[in-house]
């Protein structure tokens, strides 16, 4: 392997760029030529390329998003999107890829690989946590302190108005940046998709909790909750059902994506870069790298892609103590 190339695909997530500076940076090292695709897929199809060194990284590794910009490419699900990417690879003379994304962009990467046997290599780049074969993901870390910042933030105004509060934050279908920014942020309540306890409970708990003597609260409701209610409906129905509420409102949205990386994915996403190139340098292929137990690891990308992490039942119980 003479030339890897490095994309980042799917939504962005801070630590993005800390990866793309360290894959570039361990191919001068090793001494093996560096591409950036641009666009993700999108500019592999395209055949937007940029040749990259240790220099073309300087300054990026405190920057959140993606210098090499990112996109959901429905192209190159198709076999002829795939195959315009392949010309273009081999005409760069590109030998293998790291792509920095979330599992529809392994997927992607993973019949790419079967198709052609390009060799391939994945690290998991998504503020969901979602991927099997990694604790953290880039930017989960991030996306968590951006959270807990906001509600603490929400719960100073929810305290002086003595109001409940709604804050919907992302996760697609998974409840991980809700349930470890809920535990962070002291809310009292915490709605994921993994555990729907239902909203008897919900009004039964924020009752007890008004009657206990607190008089504001926050319930964190991630994005793929299962009630059925998104979290403006939430509020109508708690104004129904519990009128002893004065009840607000707040999405965060894409704030949770963006800013400065946080040290402990800028250090990750540093040592994921580094063991991505070694290993296509080994020969390995099909594989994403993760963090296990603080060591970094391989995982087949068919697994990866296959399982989520699991929900940490530890935690949810822990949740449920704090609330008392
Ligand atoms: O996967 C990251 C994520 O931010 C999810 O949490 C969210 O559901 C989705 O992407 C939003 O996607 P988009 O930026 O395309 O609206």
């Amino acid at each position: 392997i003479k030339k890897i190339a490095v994309l980042t695909s799917g939504g962005d997530s801070p630590g993005m760029n800390a990866a793309i500076r360290s894959v570039v940076r361990t191919c001068a090292y090793m001494k093996v030529e560096c591409v950036g695709i641009y666009r993700g897929y999108q500019g592999m199809i395209e055949g937007d390329f940029k040749p990259m060194d240790a220099r073309s990284v300087n300054n990026i590794i405190n920057k959140g998003g993606t210098i090499l910009k990112s996109a959901r490419c429905t192209e190159f699900r198709t076999p002829e999107g795939r195959k315009k990417a392949h010309e273009h690879l081999l005409s760069a003379g590109i030998d293998a890829f790291v792509v920095i994304g979330g599992d529809g962009s392994f997927t992607g990467a993973m019949i790419f690989n079967q198709e052609y046997n390009f060799p391939i290599m994945g690290i998991p780049g998504t503020i969901d946590n979602d991927i099997f074969g990694t604790s953290f993901t880039l930017g989960f870390d991030t996306a968590l302190n951006t959270v807990v910042d906001c509600i603490d933030k929400i719960r100073d105004t929810a305290s002086s108005h003595n109001r409940l509060f709604f804050v919907e934050v992302m996760g697609r279908d998974v409840g991980h940046i809700a349930l470890n920014a809920g535990v962070g942020a002291g809310a009292e309540e915490i709605l994921i998709p993994e555990e729907n306890l239902g909203l008897d409970r919900l009004l039964e708990s924020l009752k007890r909790s008004k009657e206990s003597g607190k008089s504001s609260s926050i319930v964190i409701v991630a994005e793929g909750d299962k009630t059925g209610k998104n979290v403006f409906e939430l509020k109508e129905y708690v104004e129904k059902h519990l009128p002893i509420y004065d009840v607000r409102v707040s999405v965060l949205g894409h704030m949770q994506r963006g800013g400065a990386p946080s040290c402990y994915d800028r250090v990750l996403a540093s040592r994921m870069g580094v063991k991505a190139v070694e290993s296509l340098l080994e020969g390995k292929t099909n594989l994403m790298v993760g963090v296990q137990d603080n060591q970094i690891t391989l995982t087949p990308i068919n697994k990866a892609i296959k399982g989520h992490t699991k929900i940490d039942k530890e935690l949810i119980r822990v949740s449920e103590i704090m609330t008392t």
